[in-house]
């Protein structure tokens, strides 16, 4: 298990209930991602029109962007039911055989994880959303025989984190792809404004911006942070949430204002501080935070690569001028990231 903090965009097991409530019920709710949103729009629409099912969706990206929320959105714009499960909870074919079966004409199913489905399970659903059939296999060895099984026509809606890893046979049977992108800071304004109301929360403008800009990009960790601030201003007795409170409960919860958190800033300060700016290897670096290699490179490194602050080049880690900057240094002469040194590819 890899260490969770207020700042990692995956989902807190205590968190599903509470995003349940925030999640936007139709697409006209749902903020930014114009082009998916229009796409899919039109998707849905021209099905309704033709009286069939939608075709296959799969939408792609980072956690916390909003595939679930769109998946479920897909079911409600079609008034359709919703079946959910995931690539993980499908130990083999006759799992999904079994959920296969049951389903009823129109309705959708969600995989979550997609890429993370058995290869026996994934062969199965090609012929499942190609057909909307099943072969069934009767027996073992040599006496096995495959019973056709007709299926209703339904529609697969498949999330993943990483469309690269999808086989290309699977990732063709989609009629739709929607990949989602990290959120403009008034675009995750828009989020916050929408959950502040939901929360019952009164927030300013310069409120909302504070906490949008530390937000990552990501929705998820925007409501987080909101309900952190939340909590931060009840026990203070702020009824209003201004930039400065804001700022001063975020600074508490140690969410610097780039959205940085503590092991964040510990990586970036060792780099620069103990390595002078690097090269220096992930497991001397992560010993230095007192971290194993592995956490450091998946839930540290991702964020500060995307900002800009940390590079990864064959030799090992190195800061950028924006590392220095972001601390508050002056680079040592010569040391990556100092001025007149090229910055590393990223
Ligand atoms: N476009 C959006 N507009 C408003 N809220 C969003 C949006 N996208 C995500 N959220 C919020 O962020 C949380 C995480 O979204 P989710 O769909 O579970 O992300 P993913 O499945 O990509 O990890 C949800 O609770 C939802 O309220
Ligand atoms: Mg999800």
């Amino acid at each position: 298990m890899m260490s969770e903090s207020l700042t990692s965009a995956g989902q807190e097991p205590e968190e599903r209930a509470l995003e349940a409530a925030m999640r936007p019920k139709n697409l006209d709710e749902f903020v930014g991602q114009p082009r998916v949103r229009q796409q899919l729009s039109l998707v849905l629409e021209a099905s309704k029109l033709r009286g069939r099912v939608a075709d296959h969706v799969l939408l792609s990206g980072p956690p916390g962007l909003g595939k679930t929320t769109l998946a479920m959105i897909v079911a409600s714009e079609m008034q359709a039911p919703l079946r959910i499960s995931s690539g993980p909870a499908i130990q083999n074919a006759g799992d999904l055989a079994a959920i296969l079966s049951s389903l009823t004409e129109g309705e959708v199913l969600f995989l979550d994880e997609i890429h993370r489905l058995s290869r026996p399970a994934e062969e199965m659903l090609y012929l499942a959303m190609e057909d909307f059939r099943v072969d069934i296999v009767v027996g073992k060895g040599a006496g096995a025989t495959a019973i056709p099984l007709e299926l209703p026509p339904f529609t697969l809606v498949g999330a993943t984190t990483r469309a690269g890893l999808l086989p290309a046979p699977l990732r063709d049977r989609f009629g739709f792809t929607g990949h989602l992108e990290f959120y403009s800071q008034d675009e995750l304004e828009l989020v916050l404004r929408r959950s502040a109301v939901m929360l019952d929360l009164t927030v300013t403008q310069a409120g909302f911006a504070q906490i949008a800009s530390r937000s990552r990009g990501t929705p998820r960790i925007a409501n987080r942070l909101l309900r952190r601030v939340r909590d931060w201003a009840l026990v203070h007795g702020q009824h209003t949430i201004d930039a400065k409170a804001a700022g001063a409960a975020l600074d508490m919860y140690e969410v610097d204002a780039k959205g940085l958190d503590r092991l964040d800033r510990a990586v970036l300060t060792a780099l620069c501080q103990k390595f002078g700016g690097g090269p220096v290897g992930l497991s001397t670096l992560a010993i230095a935070v007192g971290e194993e290699a592995e956490t450091v490179e998946e839930v540290a490194e991702p964020f500060l690569v995307r900002e800009g602050l940390l590079g990864r080049t064959p030799r090992g880690r190195v800061a950028t001028a924006a590392s220095w900057r972001h601390l508050g240094l002056a680079a040592p002469d010569g040391a990556p990231g100092a001025w007149g040194e090229t910055e590393p590819l990223l």
